[in-house]
């Protein structure tokens, strides 16, 4: 049996991750959310935990296991998330997956809202959210990688390069999620990595495949002098 003794990149290294949906109470029994697995995410988490760093995992709802060696925070909405996530700051990289809904509604109900004969449907109030990708990019706290993912049905690189300086990210993961791609809870993903140095275009490949291979991209990253 040989061991390998060499050190892993990312050992000693902090990374904040978020990953699947959020759920937004409407009363105690109905809610809104965003469609997402958490399997690119879990995946980039454990990809990240093999490679040696301390992964302090924010999830949303999701039926997926922790990822294996992760320190996993679950939380429901997206208040919820960006305190736990706030917690763990500093940090040497943040990674946010999470597909998190990017409205409340305004005021949620104490008790199950009931239909009444004769009265029309209820109005949804809604507010936004806070953006938590955006709290980091800009944070007094940020830390030196920040990458954030885009799930777009049209216009994909461009949306993504507006998200750059929108989040304060250094790339933005691009996915086309339009028509039956089936990237949705599927299994394989194709992506963009857009920063401002220019797009670079992975071909398609599990979602396993994804996440090694961004997690070694993040080690080159945060192992050279800038990023
Ligand atoms: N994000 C976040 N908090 C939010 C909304 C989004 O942290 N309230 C993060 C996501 O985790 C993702 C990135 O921001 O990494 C982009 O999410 P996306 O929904 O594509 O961007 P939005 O700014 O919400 O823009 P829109 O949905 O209008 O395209
Ligand atoms: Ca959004």
């Amino acid at each position: 049996l040989l061991l390998d003794r060499r050190p892993k990149p990312l050992t000693g290294k902090t990374i904040i991750m978020t990953s699947g949906p959020t759920h937004e109470p409407i009363d105690p029994v109905r809610y809104i959310a965003n469609r997402s697995s958490g399997k690119q995410g879990h995946a980039i988490a454990a990809a990240l935990a093999k490679l040696g760093a301390t992964v302090r995992l924010v999830s949303g709802p999701v039926s997926i296991p922790d990822p294996e060696g992760v320190t996993v925070t679950h939380v429901e909405s997206a208040r919820e998330m960006r305190d736990a996530v706030e917690q763990f700051l500093p940090a040497d990289a943040a990674v946010m997956v999470a597909a998190v809904a990017d409205w409340r509604t305004a005021n949620e109900a104490g008790e199950k809202i009931k239909k009444k004969p004769g009265e029309k449907a209820p109005a949804l109030q809604m507010v936004e959210n806070p953006d938590i990708l955006a709290g980091i990019g800009h944070s007094k706290l940020r830390p030196r990688l920040v990458v954030g993912f885009a799930a777009e049905t049209q216009d994909l690189l461009k949306n993504a390069r507006k998200k750059l300086d929108k989040k304060g990210a250094d790339w933005i993961v691009a996915n086309d999620v339009s028509h039956a791609t089936g990237v949705m809870g599927g299994d394989r993903n194709a992506v963009r990595i857009v920063s401002r140095s220019g797009v670079e275009e992975w071909p398609d490949m599990s979602k396993g495949e994804v996440a090694e291979r961004l997690a070694a991209r993040i080690a080159a990253a945060l192992q050279a002098v800038e990023v």
